[in-house]
């Protein structure tokens, strides 16, 4: 398939000046305009508080693109993308000239800002006016909590239409996330036994070797059953568990996930395991632990780690035990999902082979780094004896296609300028996940430490058995 560029339109950054926008957005978009993914005409307005002017607005893109962009910056792509950059401060007459600036026709305006500022610009775009023709991005969080995102939903509903909210999770943006459904419905020998018949567990563990990076102020309090657990990590399990949909189309695909989060059962906060990183050493160096972290509260109670089990009550995975797992400060960065299929029912090689144990069929999916996936299967070592040994099938998608994934975000800029919605969050999802996730909020289990470079504290391996946590090595 040939991609082309989305029809004219323009896009509005509120929050320019910030992190994300430094980061994924400008580099993307920069990216985008390198592939002429870009709408031919259209210009790329940046908003924020802090002044940056016209001037102060073109450095930023330009160093941030520098710094970030998966691809050097070639001058004559990045005087395309100059040409689009417009600033205007974010405040009443901000607001007035962006509105005179792309009056006409259609727009994504994207809000690249703390959750706490989304009502306040929600209200500021209704009375400027900039509501019909524009397409809303969202970041998570989307809500602290199942009331506070209940009320979330009415302040954004009473502006605008379900159809005009992009609620974004990057890692939707991800091939190898993406990837599920093409190997689940695309491939018929998988989906037979992709169900309780033949699935012993299932693994989840989304890894950071990364500290908080000086946002004590923002984890405070939200900790990673919310920050990771509740978007991030249910909705590969989401991919990984729904219904084939009738049609590849957005809402087949968006109505099978809300069908399967209405079968997930709550967390129960004796089943999960929450950890908060001490100091130790990651990569031979010696890091700070999370209460010594700036913005840190000397007696926080905050997860850094949390493992949990989860059980889903439909005729597909009844029974089937999932262990999600997420923690900061872990040995190395890895997202894996790790398969388990079945026990053979006997093991016919004892006499030949005695004491030889048959490990089961793995899957792993490796989402990050590294994308890809490794099959797991018995085979006869070379030689006159009936010995059995693991090997494995490897698919890598460098290897495969030549190239390693595009970033997340600019895929999910160019479906939210598309319209094309199948890779956002729908209001209903939502809502159902943090229903799951509610009762262990509101009954936090104990806080266990553990050393930064572990894989987190020893409760989480008891949480797991009889199996044990596993990731395919490096
Ligand atoms: N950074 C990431 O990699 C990342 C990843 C996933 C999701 N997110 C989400 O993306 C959003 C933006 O993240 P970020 O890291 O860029 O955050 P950030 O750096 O803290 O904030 C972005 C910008 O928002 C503006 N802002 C702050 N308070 C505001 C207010 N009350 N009203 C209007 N503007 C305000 C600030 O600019 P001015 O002060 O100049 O206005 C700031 O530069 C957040 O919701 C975050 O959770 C970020």
């Amino acid at each position: 398939m040939t991609l082309t560029a989305p029809p004219e339109q323009d896009i509005i950054i509120l929050g320019v000046s910030g992190d994300l926008a430094r980061r994924k957005l400008l580099p993307s978009l920069y990216n985008l305009v390198a592939q002429d993914l870009l709408p031919s005409a259209g210009k790329i307005i940046g908003m924020s508080r802090t002044n940056l002017g016209q001037e102060g607005f073109i450095n930023l893109a330009r160093e941030a693109i520098n710094e970030f962009s998966r691809n050097d910056l070639d001058e004559s792509v990045w005087d395309s993308f100059k040409s689009r950059l417009i600033f205007f401060p974010l405040n009443a007459t901000g607001y007035a000239l962006a509105k005179e600036c792309c009056e006409e026709g259609e727009r994504v305006v994207y809000l690249s800002v703390p959750p706490w500022a989304v009502p306040g610009i929600i209200v500021d775009l209704h009375n400027v006016g900039l509501v019909e023709g524009t397409r809303l991005i969202l970041e998570k969080p989307f809500g602290n909590d199942l009331t506070s995102a209940v009320e979330l939903e009415r302040i954004l509903h009473k502006v605008f239409d379900e159809s005009q909210i992009f609620r974004i999770d990057h890692y939707l943006g991800k091939e190898t996330v993406q990837n599920i459904l093409a190997f689940r419905f695309a491939n018929s020998m998988f989906e037979r036994v992709w169900n309780r018949d033949a699935i012993q567990h299932v693994q989840i563990t989304m890894a950071e070797s990364m500290g908080i990076e000086g946002r004590g102020n923002f984890y405070e309090g939200v900790g990673a059953l919310r920050d990771v657990v509740q978007n991030h990590v249910f909705q590969i399990l989401s991919l990984l568990t729904m219904e084939p949909p009738s049609k590849m189309t957005s809402e087949d695909i968006r109505n099978e996930k809300e069908k399967l989060f209405y079968t997930v059962q709550a967390l129960q906060p004796a089943s999960t395991v929450r950890g908060q990183y001490s100091a130790g050493n990651i990569d031979g160096e010696r890091v700070p632990g999370y209460i010594e972290e700036e913005g840190v509260e000397a007696n926080s109670t905050t997860e850094t780690f949390v493992a949990t089990k989860l059980m889903i009550d439909n005729w597909r995975w009844a029974g089937v035990p999932f262990y999600l797992r997420t923690g900061k400060r872990l040995a190395r960065r890895t997202t894996e999902i790790v398969i388990t299929f079945k026990e053979v029912p006997l093991y016919l090689f004892e006499d030949i082979c005695p004491g030889g144990e048959i490990e089961p069929n793995r899957l792993f999916i490796h989402v990050q780094p590294d994308e890809g996936m490794v099959f797991t299967f018995q085979a006869k070592q070379p030689g006159p004896d009936m010995r059995i040994q693991e090997v494995s099938m490897d698919f890598s998608y460098r290897d495969s296609f030549g190239k390693d994934p595009a970033e997340a975000y600019e895929w999910l800029l160019l479906d939210a300028m598309e319209g094309d919605r199948t890779l956002f969050l729908r209001a209903d999802s939502v809502l159902q996940s943090w229903r799951i996730v509610q009762p262990a909020l509101d009954n936090p289990s104990p806080i266990h430490t553990y050393p930064a470079g572990t894989w987190g504290p020893p409760e989480a391996d008891d949480l797991i058995k009889p199996y044990v946590w596993l990731l395919d090595e490096p």
